[in-house]
This record gives C-alpha cells, structure tokens and sequence, in this order.
C-alpha cells in the first residue's frame, strides 16, 4: 500500500491505496464520491472524467499514486449547494439527460472546454465532447444544452 495526498473538491485527503489502483476507483471505493461513474474502464466513454489540476483526464486509466499532491475536481465539487452550474442548469433545462449516467462525464468535459472556447459551433462541441458517449439521448440535446451554457455564461 502507499500513501497518497490530494487535494479533492477544496479538501485535503490522505489516503492507502495499491500501486495499481486507478483514481476512479480510489475516488468510488475508498473515499465514497460515486458522481464519477464507473462503465467500460478501458478509456472509451469518459463517464469516469474528472479534472486533475484543471485538466480532463479519464479516471479509469489514472493510477492514484500519479495523482500525489495533485488537485481533483470532481462532480461533487461543480456546483455550489443547489446553485448548479450553468452547464448543469442547461442540461436540466434542456433535456440533456436521461439515467444520467453520461451526466458527470459530460459536465466535467464541457466546463474547462468552455473556458478555453467561449464562443463554440455546434461543430465544435461535438468535438469536444467526442469522448463522451451516451446511450440514451442521440447526443443533440446535450450539444444544445452545451451551447446553450455558453451563451449564459457570456452574458
Ligand atoms: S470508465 Fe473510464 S473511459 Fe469508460
Ligand atoms: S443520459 Fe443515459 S447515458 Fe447519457
């Protein structure tokens, strides 16, 4: 086992985890923040994103101890209360989800992509949420709902 320090959501967190365990399954299975979802785990449909030291990474192909001293955000770190962020608001308002299982994934790509593309096509939203899959929502509702972030958020 090896000890682990990061900084989760605003909070330090020390944890013990295996040389091989990924952050994903850190996140899940030893410190119970379960917003990032767990599906193919080979890096294919980035339900498991999450941001490390602002950056988009997929969980699942992170080991932990790569992560050491290192800043995450999570989905539980987005909003603040009830007060969702626009992207999450537009996503509501939209229809862009359905079990939501895409959700968090989708939310944790489309922010920091946001903030380095303001003024996006819808072209370019759907590149850049490319690695996202969805099984339930034809991907047109979220692309709305991402555009639609961004028009709020330059308002
Ligand atoms: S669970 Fe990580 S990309 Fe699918
Ligand atoms: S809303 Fe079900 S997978 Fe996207």
């Amino acid at each position: 086992m090896k000890k682990v320090q990061l900084h989760i959501n605003g909070f330090k967190r020390i944890v013990l985890v295996d040389s091989n365990e990924t952050i994903l399954e850190t996140l899940r299975n030893r410190l119970y923040l379960t917003g990032t979802k767990q599906c193919c785990d080979e890096g294919t449909c980035g339900s498991c994103t999450i941001l490390v030291d602002g950056i988009p990474v997929l969980g699942c192909l992170t080991p932990t101890v790569r992560c050491e001293g290192k800043t995450i955000v999570t989905i539980e770190g987005i909003s603040s209360g009830d007060d969702l962020h626009p992207v999450q608001k537009q996503l509501v308002k939209n229809g862009g989800l359905q079990c939501g299982f895409c959700t968090p994934g989708v939310v944790i790509t489309a922010i920091p992509y946001l903030e380095e593309n303001p003024n996006p096509t819808v072209n370019d939203i759907k590149e850049g949420l490319s690695g996202n899959l969805c099984r339930c929502t034809g991907y047109k509702k979220i692309i709305e709902a991402v555009k639609n972030a961004a028009e709020e958020l330059n308002t």
